[in-house]
């Protein structure tokens, strides 16, 4: 009997240690087109996340109420890892930034640069953190874009610069994180593209791992 309990108890430990290890990536699709090709696109990063059994979370934007920063500073006065601009989908998202161990930004290139939605999320998420002592430092962060034609690089940038004030870590991949497409589903036919997107979520998963060391 005494045996059984042992066993029990070191069973019920390693569960709850491999519990405690459990490791998650959200990411926001800042496309007013749902399940578009950037969806596609990150899906192609969750495919390698879920190999390496990290938790995955898509949340779409398309269709979201979201506003801009209002440069009230009341962030930094309350200090309360919260917007004071309340009544839209944005200390939800924080909320969900704070848990996860990564975050990926993705979004369609409109005009060379990212949606005005991923913007306004990166404007006041980004704030929210600056005045809370830099709150989402150290988490694994990557970009993912879709396009067209031209401008990819520049929204990728855009979206780098939200990671690296945030003292956030980057991985890289094959290529830079871009699929080419226009209608939905086009990236489907970009191997390379979703190749860097397998390749990217492999990488994501391993410095994840190496940073909960
Ligand atoms: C308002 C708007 C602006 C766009 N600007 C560009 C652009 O500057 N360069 C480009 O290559 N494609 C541009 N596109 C095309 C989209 O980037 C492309 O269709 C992308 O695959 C859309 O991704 P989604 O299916 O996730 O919405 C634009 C599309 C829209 C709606």
């Amino acid at each position: 009997m005494v045996i059984v309990l042992r066993f029990f108890y070191l069973f019920m430990g390693e569960w709850l240690n491999e519990k405690e290890k459990e490791m998650k990536v959200v990411a926001f699709n800042g496309s007013a087109r749902k399940d578009g090709n950037t969806a596609i696109l990150v899906n192609a990063v969750f495919k390698e996340l879920k190999k390496q059994h990290i938790k995955t979370e898509l949340v779409q934007l398309a269709g979201k109420k979201i506003r801009g920063c209002t440069a009230c500073r009341k962030c930094f006065e309350n200090q309360d890892k919260r917007c004071a601009v309340k009544g839209d989908i944005v200390n939800d998202c924080i909320e969900k930034m704070l848990e996860a161990d990564g975050i990926i930004l993705a979004s369609p290139t409109y005009f060379a640069d990212i949606s005005p939605e991923l913007k306004a999320l990166i404007d006041r998420s980004g704030f929210v953190a600056k005045a809370n002592q830099d709150m989402f430092k150290r988490k694994v962060g990557a970009a993912v874009i879709a396009v067209r034609r031209a401008g990819a690089i520049h929204a990728f940038d855009t979206i780098n610069h939200f990671f690296f004030i945030s003292q956030m870590v980057v991985p890289g991949s094959s290529y830079w994180n871009v699929g080419l497409g226009l209608a939905p589903g086009d990236v489907n036919r970009d191997d390379e593209g979703i190749m860097t997107m397998n390749t990217l979520g492999a990488n994501m998963a391993w410095l994840m791992k190496k940073i909960q060391e």
